[in-house]
């Protein structure tokens, strides 16, 4: 049965999330489904911007460390993203990079297993995680061992003190089922690390039901903080005690305001803090998260496959040509659909230049994620429109795509 226009907005309309694309400043008329990769500007967020500038840091001054609050603004984020990882408030907090939060939460994992001599990454991790895996690994004198994205669990043994995954792949956007894979690596006596940068506020994750032991994640993709902003780690409670991350800074002491000269960790997640909190960022991502007020986690999840869906029923159906890599069934699946084909920088390219956002990984891949707060299944209708226009007209040969950007 042909799909048509008239089938999206009538999906729209039975959407169990209705479009809240209102709350977001994105260009009329742009089809962004891009938003795994650097979500939309939530409109409220330049005047909050303007307000922490002006009023807080221009006319507070130093004084609004504790007049506005911001020795608290680390933890006000955690608690809005805390819901959306199936966590408690009081077990995350937000700050660092991904990257360099990475590196402390896989060095605070192996040092819960002094005993155990290899960290387990699979092979087709996104880049940053490998990088880091294999710092901390020199770093501790570890083994970094490769594992088969097919089956990661296929590589553990009890030598592995760490298991280190990203739930969705950035790629394929396949997804990891995060209680079997932890269950599977406790068995073994290993603690897991999980990567929910593609994740994060469009699947769902019960990190507490998976009985996981840490997850790391970025704000800027479907939480749409901002480029840049600061990511946040959990530590399940019962590693909190015991915890010891390596980057050894003032904001993660129990009193950092004692000055002391001897370090005394602060307790609980708040150990994993190092420096003093960029807080133009955090009020920004703070602010940025209202979009998400009274969104059931079930119902942004409802919408994302119906999006992804629908995209995977059309391209199979108008643009057989080109290869679906995600996985089809619903469990396996993140909120992305990838696409592979020879030419998919210049399809990406000649999508972009008639609206359409999405972008390309090397070295074949067309990537679109699918953001249920403002992203339609009008919008996905016209997107694949735009895709078959471009392949039917050649104009992704077009001789502007032979080079790369350097962003692609
Ligand atoms: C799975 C994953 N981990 C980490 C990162 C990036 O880390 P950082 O925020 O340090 O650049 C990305 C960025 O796209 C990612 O997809």
């Amino acid at each position: 049965m042909t799909l048509t226009r008239e089938d999206a907005v009538r999906l729209d309309a039975d959407s169990p999330l209705p479009s809240r694309r209102e709350l977001f400043d994105l260009p009329d008329g742009m089809v962004y489904l891009c938003g795994n990769s650097l979500g939309p500007l939530v409109r409220s967020v330049p005047d909050r911007v303007a307000d922490v500038v002006r009023r807080e840091w221009g006319a507070g001054l130093v004084s609004s460390w504790n007049a506005a609050g911001w020795t608290h603004l680390a933890a006000r984020v955690g608690a809005r993203l805390a819901p959306l990882v199936g966590v408690e408030a009081a077990d995350v907090t937000v700050g660092d990079s991904t990257s360099v939060t990475l590196f402390k939460t896989f060095v605070a994992a192996a040092r819960l297993r002094p005993d155990r001599r290899v960290i387990v990454v699979e092979r087709s991790t996104f880049p940053t995680d490998g990088y880091v895996a294999a710092g901390v690994a020199r770093t501790l004198g570890l083994e970094l061992r490769w594992a088969d994205p097919a089956d990661p669990t296929a590589s553990l043994d009890e030598d592995v003190a760490v298991l280190a995954l990203t739930q969705v792949d950035f790629r394929s956007g396949a997804l990891y089922d995060v209680a079997a894979v932890t269950a599977a690596a406790h068995e073994v006596g290993a603690v897991t690390v999980w990567d929910l940068c593609h994740s994060t506020g469009a699947v769902p994750v019960d990190l507490t039901a998976a009985d996981a032991d840490f997850a790391v994640g970025c704000t800027y993709k479907y939480l749409n903080g901002g480029p840049g902003s600061p990511a946040f780690v959990w530590v399940a409670p019962r590693h909190q005690d015991a915890l010891e991350q390596p980057v050894q800074g003032w904001w993660g002491h129990a009193d950092p305001f004692a000055m002391s000269l001897e370090f005394t960790p602060a307790a609980g997640v708040q150990q994993m803090v190092v420096g003093t909190p960029p807080v133009i960022a955090l009020s920004a991502l703070e602010e940025s998260l209202t979009a998400f007020e009274g969104v059931a986690v079930a119902d942004l999840r409802a919408a994302s496959l119906s999006l992804t869906d629908l995209f995977v029923a059309l391209v199979d159906e108008r643009v057989p040509s080109v290869e679906v890599v995600t996985p089809r069934e619903h469990a396996r699946r993140g909120s992305q659909v990838a696409l592979r084909h020879d030419e998919a920088y210049g399809i990406v390219q000649a999508l972009i230049a008639r609206g359409v956002v999405g972008d390309f990984r090397s070295p074949d891949i067309a990537r679109f994620g699918f953001a249920p707060l403002y992203n339609t299944h009008v919008e996905v209708f016209d997107a694949v429109d735009a895709l078959v226009t471009v392949l039917a007209s050649d104009e992704h040969r077009a001789p502007a795509y032979a080079s790369r950007l350097a962003v692609t």
